[in-house]
C-alpha cells in the first residue's frame, strides 16, 4: 500500500453504532439461546404460553445471532476495512446512517412477528414479505455505500479482504431476492412461487448459502483484515488468498442439495451436493492455513495477546466445522447424522468457534481505535472471555455429539422380526445429559459476553485522548 499518501478522514460513527449492537444483540440473541437450551431440559420453561414456547423462539434465536449480531458486526467491520484499505471516507455517509437505523428496524421486525408465529417458515428466511422488502431495500443501501467507497479508493489496489466483503454483500442480495419471490395474500402472510422439491431446494440453496456467503465469506473478509493486523504480520501469501477467495466462491454455491440428501429431490442433484462440498473442503483449508500462518514470526506474541487468541482459535474451529461439513455432506454418514443433534453440534462449532470468535477478536481490536481509546479497558477481562467461550464451545460441541451419534444408532437400531429395537421417547431420555452440559457450555460463553459487554462499558467510560471524538476520526 502506499504509505505517502495524506491520512485521510474517516467516517466512524456508524462504525460506532454497529459495533455496540453487536454486543448488545450477542447479549439478547445468545441469552435466548441459553433459554430454548434450559427448555430442552426442563420442558416446563415454555410456561405454557405460546410466544415463549421452544418452537417460536429456537427462530427468533437464530434470527437474532445470525442477522442482528452477525449482520451488525459485518456491517462495523466491513465499513471499517473498507475506509482503511482504500484509503478513503465512506462513500455517501448518511446513507451509511440509514443501513444502521435499517438494520435495527429488521431486528425490530423480527422481535414483534416471530414470537407471534408470524412466519414464512422457510429456515433463516422467517421474516414475512414487507420485512423481506424493506431488508432488501437496506441491503441495496449497504452496496451502495460500500461498493461506493471502493470506487472512490486512493490505492491502486482493491486489497483482499473488500473481495470477500464484495461477494457477501453481492450474493446475500440475490439469495435473499430469489428465495424471497412469493405471492403476499395478507399483510402477515404470502406465500413462496415456488412449490414441492423445487421450493426445498430453493430453500436451501439459499440456506446453505446464507451459511457460504453470510456467516463465511463475510466473517473470512473480516479474518483478511484483522488476522495480520493484530499479529502485526502481512497476509502469510497473497497469492493464496487470491485463489482462495475464487475457489471458495465458485464451489459453495452448488452445495446447498447436501441438506436434502434421501428427499423428493433428484438423485443426481443430492450426489452433485455430495461432490461439491467434499471438494469444498481444499478452499476452506486454504483459507485458514492462510490465516494460521500468517502467525509465522510473531507466535509468541499469542502467549501474552488475548485478542490474537481470540483470532487464531476461531479459524482452528473453522477449520474444524470445514472439516466436519465435507463428511456429514457424505451420504452414508448423512443418513446418521441428519435430523440428530450432530448437526446443532456443527452449526455451532462454526457459530460460536468460528462466527462468534472471529467477531469477539475483531471488535476488541477495532472498538479502541473508533471511539479514540487508547486500549479496551481490561485485558483481564478478555483473557476471561476467551476462556470462557472456548471451554463453553467444547462443552456445547463435544455433548452434541454424543447426543447425535446416541441418537442415530438408536432410532436405526431393528429386532430380528423388523421392529423399531428403540421407542422416539427411549432417545429423548438417552440425550437429556447431553442437553445439561449443552447448557452448562451455553451459560459459560453467555458469562464471556457479559464480561465483553461490561468491558465495553469501562472503554467508553475511559477518558479519551483530546480530539479523538469527533464523528471523522483521523487515524
Ligand atoms: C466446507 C464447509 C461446510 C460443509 C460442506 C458443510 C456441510 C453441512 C452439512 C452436510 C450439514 C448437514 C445437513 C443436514 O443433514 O441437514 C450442515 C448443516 C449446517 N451447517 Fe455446515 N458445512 C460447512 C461449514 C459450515 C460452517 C463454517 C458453518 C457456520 C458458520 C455451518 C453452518 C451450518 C448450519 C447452520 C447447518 C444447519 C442447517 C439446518 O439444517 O438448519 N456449516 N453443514
Ligand atoms: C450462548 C450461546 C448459544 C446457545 C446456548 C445456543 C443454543 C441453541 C439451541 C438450544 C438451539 C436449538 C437446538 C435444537 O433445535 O435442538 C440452537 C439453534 C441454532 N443456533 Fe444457537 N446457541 C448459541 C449461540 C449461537 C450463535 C452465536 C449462533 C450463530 C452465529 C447460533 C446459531 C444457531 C443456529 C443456526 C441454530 C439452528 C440449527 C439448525 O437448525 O440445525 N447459535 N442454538
Amino acid at each position: 500500500m502506499d504509505t505517502t499518501l495524506p491520512s485521510p478522514a474517516y467516517h466512524y460513527r456508524v462504525v460506532r453504532q454497529f459495533a455496540l449492537m453487536t454486543v448488545v444483540w450477542g447479549v439478547v440473541g445468545m441469552s435466548l439461546g441459553v433459554f430454548i437450551a434450559a427448555q430442552l431440559v426442563w420442558p416446563a420453561l415454555n410456561f405454557d404460553l405460546p410466544w415463549l414456547s421452544f418452537g417460536r423462539l429456537r427462530p427468533l434465536h437464530t434470527n437474532l445471532v445470525i442477522f442482528a449480531f452477525g449482520g451488525c458486526a459485518l456491517f462495523a467491520t466491513s465499513y471499517y476495512t473498507v475506509q482503511r484499505t482504500c484509503q478513503a471516507p465512506l462513500f455517501a455517509p448518511r446513507l451509511a446512517a440509514f443501513t444502521f437505523w435499517g438494520w435495527q428496524a429488521v431486528v425490530a421486525m423480527l422481535l414483534v412477528t416471530l414470537p407471534q408465529g408470524l412466519t414464512t417458515t422457510k429456515e433463516y428466511a422467517e421474516l414475512e414479505f414487507g420485512g423481506a422488502v424493506w431488508l432488501a431495500i437496506v441491503w441495496v443501501a449497504y452496496a451502495v455505500v460500500f461498493f461506493g467507497t471502493v470506487v472512490k479508493r486512493q490505492t491502486r489496489h482493491i486489497y483482499v479482504g473488500n473481495w470477500f466483503f464484495g461477494a457477501f454483500i453481492l450474493v446475500t442480495a440475490m439469495l435473499h431476492v430469489v428465495n424471497h419471490a412469493a405471492i403476499p395474500v395478507s399483510a402477515f402472510k404470502s406465500y413462496p412461487v415456488y412449490a414441492g422439491a423445487t421450493d426445498a431446494m430453493v430453500q436451501w440453496w439459499y440456506g446453505h448459502n446464507a451459511v457460504g456467503f453470510f456467516l463465511t465469506t463475510g466473517f473470512l473478509g473480516m479474518m483478511y483484515y484483522f488476522v495480520p493486523k493484530q499479529a502485526g504480520r502481512p497476509v502469510y501469501s497473497y497469492r493464496l488468498s487470491i485463489v482462495h477467495f475464487w475457489a471458495l466462491i465458485t464451489l459453495y454455491i452448488w452445495a446447498g442439495p447436501h441438506h436434502l440428501h434421501y428427499t423428493a429431490l433428484p438423485d443426481w442433484a443430492q450426489s452433485l451436493g455430495m461432490v461439491m462440498s467434499l471438494i469444498l473442503l481444499a478452499p476452506s483449508w486454504g483459507g485458514m492455513i492462510n490465516g494460521m500462518m500468517t502467525l509465522s514470526g510473531a507466535w509468541h506474541k499469542l502467549r501474552t495477546d488475548p485478542i490474537l487468541r481470540f483470532l487464531v482459535v476461531s479459524l482452528a474451529f473453522y477449520g474444524m466445522s470445514t472439516f466436519e461439513g465435507p463428511m456429514m455432506a457424505i451420504k452414508t454418514v448423512n443418513a446418521l447424522s441428519h435430523y440428530t443433534d450432530w448437526t446443532i453440534g456443527h452449526v455451532h462449532a462454526g457459530a460460536l468457534g468460528w462466527v462468534a470468535m472471529i467477531t469477539f477478536g475483531s471488535l476488541y481490536h477495532l472498538i479502541p481505535k473508533v471511539f479514540g481509546r487508547e486500549r479496551m479497558y481490561s485485558i483481564g477481562l478478555i483473557n476471561a472471555h476467551f476462556w470462557l467461550a472456548t471451554i463453553g464451545t467444547v462443552l456445547y460441541i463435544a455433548s452434541m455429539w454424543v447426543n447425535g451419534i446416541t441418537q442415530g444408532l438408536m432410532w436405526r437400531a431393528v429386532n430380528r422380526d423388523g421392529t423399531l429395537t428403540y421407542s422416539f421417547v427411549e432417545a429423548l431420555e438417552a440425550s437429556h445429559p447431553g442437553f445439561v452440559v449443552r447448557l452448562m457450555g451455553g451459560a459459560f460463553f453467555l458469562t464471556g459476553m457479559l464480561l465483553m459487554a461490561f468491558n465495553v462499558w469501562c472503554t467508553l467510560g475511559q477518558r479519551a485522548p483530546a480530539g479523538q471524538h469527533a464523528g471523522l476520526a483521523r487515524v
